[in-house]
């Protein structure tokens, strides 16, 4: 397994259920809620799961891929998105499944994480490809799968990180 192939394949996966979404009948609000679930712990599971498996050796390894100015910069920045992500789920569950307020938070699920990944794989990734061995990237791979298959049943509690707090507890002494 490789760490960089992991991600940027839920990424795709990712995007595959937001368009399954949005070719659901409107009507059908059980089957949208359900859905709509799978996609949520989804996306809370593998934000939580980069940041316990993936950002801490970024941030040891990196020295900023493709147009990020330092590896601190591009680990903040994932960080604040995570939070944004989180933010915009909270906002989905808030409103009745299937009504406008629901689709308008979706939508802004969406954009948070389509965002958010774009920036992840042109910087975070490309980082690590170029700077952590094969070994590393196997192993990081299968903590993160573990973690995520653990929690994939119920999913998790979501919670915000301070990406300055979080950068500053993770950075190499
Ligand atoms: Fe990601
Ligand atoms: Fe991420």
């Amino acid at each position: 397994m490789d760490i960089t192939d992991v991600i940027l394949r839920q990424h795709a996966e990712q995007r595959r259920m937001f368009a399954m979404l949005e070719q659901f009948p409107r009507d059908d609000t059980e089957g949208l809620g359900a859905l709509w679930t799978r996609l949520e712990i989804f996306l809370e599971t593998h934000a939580e799961a980069e940041e316990r498996y993936f950002y801490p050796e970024l941030l040891r390894l990196g020295t900023g891929g493709g147009d990020a100015d330092s590896v601190e910069e591009e680990v903040e920045d994932a960080v604040k998105d995570h939070n944004e992500i989180r933010e915009a789920i909270r906002k989905v569950g808030a409103s009745e499944t299937g009504s406008d307020a629901w689709w308008e938070a979706v939508v802004e699920a969406n954009v948070a994480n389509s965002d958010h990944m774009a920036e992840e794989e042109r910087q975070d990734l490309t980082d690590f490809r170029q700077h952590a061995s094969l070994e590393l990237r196997h192993e990081i791979a299968v903590a993160l799968v573990r973690y995520e298959a653990l929690k994939a049943a119920t999913g998790i509690t979501p919670v915000d990180k301070d990406p300055k707090r979080w950068i500053r507890e993770h950075s190499p002494k």
